[in-house]
Order: structure tokens, then sequence, then C-alpha cells
């Protein structure tokens, strides 16, 4: 007998195959009795028809519960109206393994259990719930097509460390860890410095990796481990790299509309919300999302907003609402932005800086710039922000041998997720989130 996964079902048609998986749910009408198993791959509704089986068989349906492990057999057969589209007519079944307890998340709709603590303390049988096994699928099409896209630009993959004793966002948000006789290291924030290194030795290289930041901030948006993405690009401007930004969003959007559809339908995501998302995307200065702000504020928005300060969500969001596809917002205040971002020629209390906020209040996404590139100039940054001089003499040597222009950007894993999930929070869309408060299981 064929063991085949439900996936690929497909190519099965009225052939007798195997599957091996968890009893997902069952119900019964009457002579006819329905079971939805799962394999991880997919859901299958398996028949049982009472004339078809031996009683024994027919009979397990009142033993099998949730989540037992079992092993079926039966004819596949194309079913329009089947979850799917194909459902297994029951030939045999076996109780591979039964639960030792019952098992502790509801079957029905455990997204709608008001109590989410619960949900994540059980987050390692959570994930086999329909709508979690659909995000997590999204944000495997995600990575795939990061890395797809980065391939077929010719981006050389460059993995930087993950301990360094230096800090790249700011020092606040660096979290410590014992090392040997150093004392002190850090867990990486952003790879950027050491892809800064990697652009001028390989041209065009880009990074995936966990980053940290120890921040208390409990939003939907923050995570104390995340994943980002950084493409650095030697030779290319705030433009180039705004275009890359661009083609990069664009591309993973297609990506999943095209192989990750039946998940967006799990998720009752509106689908015609992703579909807008072409280029061009609307470019404002920081200036211009200011103006945006003042004028909802005049229309009567309660907004709490200071020039010269940095966007928080709910400016982000009200900034979003006038576009349907994601805004790039350009040329920040120097002095919220790190000190490795180039000031503007034309106004030096601005940065060659972008940041792209996300439609329907998902918010940054994207946090990008053309770098210093002045050997004098970066000094004079590092020591006005009293960072460790020592620590970034090798980054500075790469202002010493040949400095050209570069830039790059970082990208954002979950937001991007959560975003084209729908998902009310980043940590439904990583497997096993890490927060201030989370850190099990
Ligand atoms: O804007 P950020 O801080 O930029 C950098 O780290 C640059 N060094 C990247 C670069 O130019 N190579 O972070 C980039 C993105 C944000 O836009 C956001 O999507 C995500 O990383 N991000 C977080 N995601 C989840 N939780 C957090 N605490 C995050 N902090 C940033
Ligand atoms: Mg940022």
């Amino acid at each position: 007998m064929k063991r085949v996964w439900i996936e690929d079902l497909g190519n099965f048609v009225g052939e007798e195959v195997e599957i091996r998986g968890w009893l997902f749910n069952k119900r019964s009408a009457g002579k006819v009795r329905f079971l939805i198993v799962r394999d991880g791959t997919g859901f299958l509704q398996v028949v049982m028809v009472k004339s078809d089986l031996p009683p024994e068989v027919f009979n397990l349906y009142d033993e099998v519960t949730y989540e037992d492990a079992v092993v079926v057999r039966g004819v596949v057969r194309k079913d329009k109206r089947a979850p799917g589209g194909y459902e297994l007519q029951m030939t045999d079944l076996k109780i591979h393994s039964k639960v030792l307890e019952t098992y502790p998340i509801p079957k029905v709709r455990p997204e709608n259990i008001p109590d989410i603590g619960k949900l994540f303390k059980f987050r390692h049988l959570w994930i086999r719930s329909r709508k979690q096994w659909a995000t997590l699928r999204i944000r495997d099409e995600v990575e795939r097509a990061i890395q797809d896209f980065f391939a077929s630009r010719k981006f050389v993959r460059f993995d930087p460390p993950i301990f360094t004793p230096s800090s790249v966002e700011g020092t606040t948000t660096l979290f410590p860890v014992p090392y040997f006789e150093e004392g002190e290291v850090y867990l990486t924030q952003s790879g950027q410095l050491y892809l800064e290194a990697g652009a001028m030795a390989l041209g065009k290289v880009y990074s995936f990796g966990p980053t940290f930041r120890a921040e208390k901030s409990r939003t939907r948006r923050h995570l104390t481990e995340f994943w980002m993405v950084e493409p650095e690009v030697a030779w290319a401007t705030l433009e180039d790299i705004m275009e890359l930004a661009e083609d990069l969003v664009v591309y993973i959007v297609e990506r999943v509309l095209e192989n990750r559809r039946t998940e967006l339908e799990i998720l009752n995501r509106d689908i015609s919300k992703l579909e807008a998302v072409k280029k061009p995307f609307p470019r404002i200065t920081y200036d211009e999302a200011v103006r945006i702000l003042m004028e909802e504020k005049e229309k009567g928005r309660d907004i709490d907003f200071r020039y010269g300060e940095d966007f928080g969500s709910d400016e982000e969001t009200v900034i979003s609402e006038r576009y349907d596809r994601p805004v790039m917002i350009t040329h920040y205040p120097r002095t919220i932005k790190p000190f490795y971002m180039k000031p503007d020629p034309d106004d030096p209390t601005k940065v060659l800086c972008v940041d792209v906020i996300a439609p329907e209040g998902y918010g940054e996404i994207i946090g990008g710039s053309q770098r210093e590139d002045d050997y004098e100039a970066l000094l004079r940054r590092i020591r006005e922000e009293n960072l460790p001089e020592e620590e970034y003499s090798w980054y500075l040597d790469l202002r010493k041998y040949g400095s050209v222009p570069h830039s790059g950007f970082g990208l954002g894993v979950e937001r991007t997720v959560a975003w084209l999930a729908g998902a009310s929070h980043v940590r439904e869309v990583i497997p096993f989130a890490r927060t201030p408060d989370r850190v099990r299981p």
C-alpha cells in the first residue's frame, strides 16, 4: 500500500492509499461518519460507511479522540465540497497511539477563546490548529520568497555573528551575555555593520537570521527575538535601495498570493487588499508625514505628536490609512536615527533614510538608509553618541580603505507575515515567540 502525504493526494485519485496523521475532528451522520485527519501537510475528510467496513473498524469511531495518532487507509476521491478538494473513502483504520489525557486545547475555534495566555502556554500544541498551521505556512512562503528574490539578483548570503561587542541600533536595547574573559558581549540587534564589510568584499550581500532587542515594549509589533533580512549594496544610494525594498515587498506579496491562497482563506484574509500591493509605492518625506498628522489632528483626531519626534504605532497607522499599499517615508530628523546614517547634503538636520510602513495599521516593516561613508563624519558621530570608539575601529576601517557610498535596509519577517496573514499580534506568526513576559515553551 502506498503511504502518501495529504498534500499529494491529487496524484492518487481512484487509488487506495495510506495516510498517517492525527485525528483533528469527527462527526457522525447516522450510517455515515466523518473523520477529519491532519498529517501536517493538510487536512483530510475521511468517510466511514457502515456497510463498507468490518464492524470492529466502524466502531473505532466511538473510541478515537482528538489528537490520537492514526493510520488510515482508503480510496482517494475527488470532491469539490471537501476541504482541500479530495476525500478518502475509508477501507481501514488503526489507532497508532491514544492521547493519555484529554487534549488541552478545545477543538472549536481555539482562536476565539478569550484567554490567549492559555493558548500560548500550550503553544507546542496550538500550532496544530488550522489557523496557526496556515500562518506558519505563510511564514515559510515569505522566507522562501525572500531567499529566491536575493538569489535571482545574485546577492551573496553573508551570515553576520550573533555575539557582538557593540551596538547598532542604540545601547538601550542590548541583551548582555556572559562571555569568558571578555566579561560581557551582546546578542546582535542587526547584522548591518558586518554586512557593510561584506558589501565591500562581495558587492551585494544579504543576511537572514535572528536578531534581538531588549525592548520592554508590550505591543502587537514587538518581540525580543525576531528574524530580519538585511541586504547591503556597495555604491547604492538611498534611491537605489528604496527601489530594491519596493521590489522585494511586491515579490513577497505575489508569492504568497500565488502559493498560499488556501491558507489566506483559512485566515479569512481580505485578499483584495493584498492584490492592491503594486509598484510604485507612495514616497513622502518625514515633513510631509507630519503634515498629514496635523491635518488629521485638525479634523479632530486624537493625535499627540510634536515635530521632531519619531512616529509611534498610532501615528504610523494614521499615516498609512491614506494609502492602499505600503508607504515609504524618508528624511527623518538626524536626532532620532542611529549614528551610521548619512545626513542629507541639502539639509543636514535630516538623514538619508527610509521607513516602509505597511497598510492596515501593521506599522513599520522596513528600516533602511544610505550609510555615512566619510571617515571624519562617522568618527564624529560615534563620539557624539558616546559609543566605545575602540569597538568601532574595524567599522571605521571600511571608510579608511576605499570608502564608497553604500546603502541597505532591514525587513522584519514577523511584521511582514503579520500584515500578510492579517494576524492581530506578531507573536502568532513565529513558532515560539519571545516577549518580555514569555520565554516558555
Ligand atoms: O528599523 P530597524 O531597527 O533597522 C535596523 O536594524 C537596521 N540596522 C537595518 C539595516 O539597515 N540593515 O529594524 C528593521 C526592521 C523594522 O522595520 C521592523 O520590521 C523589524 O526590523 N523590527 C522588529 N520586529 C519585531 N520586534 C521588534 N522588537 C523589532 N524591531 C525591529
Ligand atoms: Mg526602524
